[in-house]
């Protein structure tokens, strides 16, 4: 993908957008997580976290906010956040651009989209979970203003475990 013809567009996903974003999901999935939690475990949360009708509850969520990146007339990513209003924060509980376009600036673009529409909206906190494998993404992460707030452990059925940092930021 040419740097210099990229022009990414952010908006709300559609139902109508559910096959291509459960597609990316997959891909992007397949290709990133190997060797950082075991195939059995991407089958497991790939089935949880993007099962049609699940993808389909949170787009029509009214706390939700799920959010492509386009680029070349195609989702290459998506954002999907999650808000706690009376903690006043934000979870980032998705965040997945495909490798195809990596490197491009379409996760920056999501996270800062986010960040400037919470924080209009008042929201103080934004958090997310990274596996503490993810090497990469929490570079990316720390490298957006983020910080290790805790380590955490999560048992998700089926003898497996989330081993995750939580990272967060404060809005101003
Ligand atoms: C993490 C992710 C969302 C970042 O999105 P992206 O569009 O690739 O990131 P950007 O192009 O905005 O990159 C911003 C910076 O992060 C860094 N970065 C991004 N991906 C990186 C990678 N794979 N390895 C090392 N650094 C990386 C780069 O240093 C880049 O800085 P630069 O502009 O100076 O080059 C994306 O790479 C991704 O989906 N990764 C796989 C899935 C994943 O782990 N998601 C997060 C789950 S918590």
């Amino acid at each position: 993908m040419n740097k210099l013809n990229a022009l990414p567009t952010i908006s709300p996903a559609q139902e109508r957008d559910q096959d291509e974003i459960r597609q990316l999901a997959r891909e992007t999935w397949y290709l990133h997580y190997p060797g950082i939690i075991t195939v059995k475990q991407i089958d497991y949360m790939l089935e949880q976290r993007y099962a049609p009708e699940e993808i389909q509850r949170l787009i029509a969520s009214p706390h939700c906010n799920w959010l492509k990146i386009e680029l070349e007339q195609a989702i290459q990513g998506f954002g999907h956040f999650d808000e706690d209003a009376s903690a006043h924060s934000i979870k980032i509980d998705k965040l997945y651009v495909h490798p195809r376009a990596q490197g491009l600036g379409c996760g920056t673009s999501l996270i800062r989209y986010a960040e400037t529409h919470y924080g209009r909206l008042g929201f103080k906190k934004i958090s997310l979970q990274v596996n503490k494998g993810n090497l990469a993404s929490i570079a990316f992460y720390l490298k957006l203003g983020y910080h290790k707030e805790k380590s955490v452990v999560f048992d998700i059925g089926q003898g497996l475990v989330m081993d995750d940092f939580i990272m967060s930021k404060t809005l101003y």
